[in-house]
């Protein structure tokens, strides 16, 4: 099947609207050949708090009410309009599926409505792309960490839109085993980021806490981790955990980012690549941030960050994926759908790809 880019001026910016609902914020963001133009993220956060986690239903409801008003901003902040875009970028999967198909129906309405081509856009492959919204850009190739609440993955990031899973989870995701484990100390929802902010202050060697190796394969397990701190709670007593928390936290927290960075390092030695790369929610830890620029240094590896802000979800990313798409890749039909459990492929490769 043959597709139509649009107009010659058009794509040479490469205009592209991303829009991203695939859990429980919703964001919409306008990417360029000069950069970022706009950002907007409504977070559903204070609704979900009161139950102690993202409420599936009630995510859809709020992308529904939100969606428009949000698109309308990120269009107006970047001083632009549907007919002048270049395409609409997607999250389609993974990620709740009732979230999913409020972004996707949206950006097939505006697709539909401004003769646009649409891009449906991995939330994986988002946060892969996390990395080149701001400079300086990690040169390809470059071995990237993927870690969030659902995925922690290797990619040996080839070129854009070219990729290799060399490994993922086995069982819970790192920003997973964060927030469970979050739960059993009693901290408050959402616990990763408040769990990383009390290690600051704790001492990572209080508590000696399982690393799960896997023989140095490039794959993760944290359930045994979280199990471990599980058991050590009840041994300590609800006083005893008040008493140690910023040292629980401190000490579960090393476990991660030891066994997150030294599978990464090896990674990049494997493969001979001089360029690493974090993203994803849990790149946003202080702890694994300064632990990787540290081991980085020391194996004579760049290292690539995004800012923080663009670490949780967002739609720059998406936008950004768009962008970089629309230049190397192909569009997808309209009979887009969406796919809660969307994998990220084993061997990326973009659609009708370019060159
Ligand atoms: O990428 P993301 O926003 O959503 C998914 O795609 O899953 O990642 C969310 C995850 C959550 O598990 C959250 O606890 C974790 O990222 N996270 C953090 C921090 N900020 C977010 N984990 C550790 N330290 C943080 N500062
Ligand atoms: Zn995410």
């Amino acid at each position: 099947m043959w597709y139509f880019w649009g107009s010659a001026s058009a794509a040479l910016s490469h205009v592209v609207l991303g829009i991203e609902s695939s859990c429980d914020e919703t964001a919409a963001a306008v990417f360029g050949a000069d950069g970022l133009r706009s950002n907007v993220v409504a977070s559903q956060l204070d609704a979900h708090q009161v139950f102690g986690g993202v409420v599936p239903e009630l995510a859809s409801r709020m992308h529904v009410e939100a969606i428009s008003v949000v698109v309308r901003q990120a269009l107006h902040e970047a001083g632009t309009t549907p007919e002048s875009l270049d395409a609409v970028a997607v999250t389609h999967g993974p990620g709740l599926a009732g979230s999913l198909v409020v972004g996707v129906c949206a950006a097939k309405g505006l697709c539909l409505a401004a003769g646009l081509p649409l891009l449906g856009i991995n939330h994986l492959e988002g946060h892969l792309y996390s990395l080149f919204i701001e400079p300086p850009h990690p040169a390809l190739p470059c071995l990237a960490l993927i870690a969030s609440g659902g995925h922690s993955d290797l990619i040996l990031f080839r070129d854009h839109g070219r990729y290799d899973v060399l490994g993922r989870a086995r069982d819970d995701a790192a920003g997973e085993a964060f927030d469970k484990v979050a739960r059993v100390l009693g901290l408050e929802y959402p616990g990763g980021p408040r769990l990383d902010q009390l290690a600051e202050s704790g001492d990572a060697t209080a508590f000696d806490l399982p690393r799960a190796w896997l023989d140095g394969e490039p794959a993760f397990s944290f359930s045994g981790l979280k199990t471990a701190v599980a058991r050590l709670c009840e041994q300590l007593g609800p006083d005893g955990v008040q008493d140690r928390l910023a040292d629980l936290c401190a000490s579960f927290r090393q476990a991660v980012v030891d066994v997150l960075v030294r599978k990464t390092i090896a990674a990049a030695e494997a493969h001979g690549a001089r360029q690493i790369a974090v993203c994803g929610g849990v790149a946003a830890s202080v702890g694994l941030r300064r632990e990787l620029a540290q081991a980085a240094a020391e194996a004579g590896l760049e290292l690539a960050v995004p800012a923080f802000r663009y670490c949780t979800d967002n739609a720059a990313m998406i936008a950004c994926a768009g962008h970089y798409r629309r230049q190397h890749g192909g569009p997808d039909s309209l009979a887009l759908t969406v796919d809660s459990g969307l994998p990220l492929p084993a061997a990326g490769r973009w659609r009708g790809e370019v060159g």
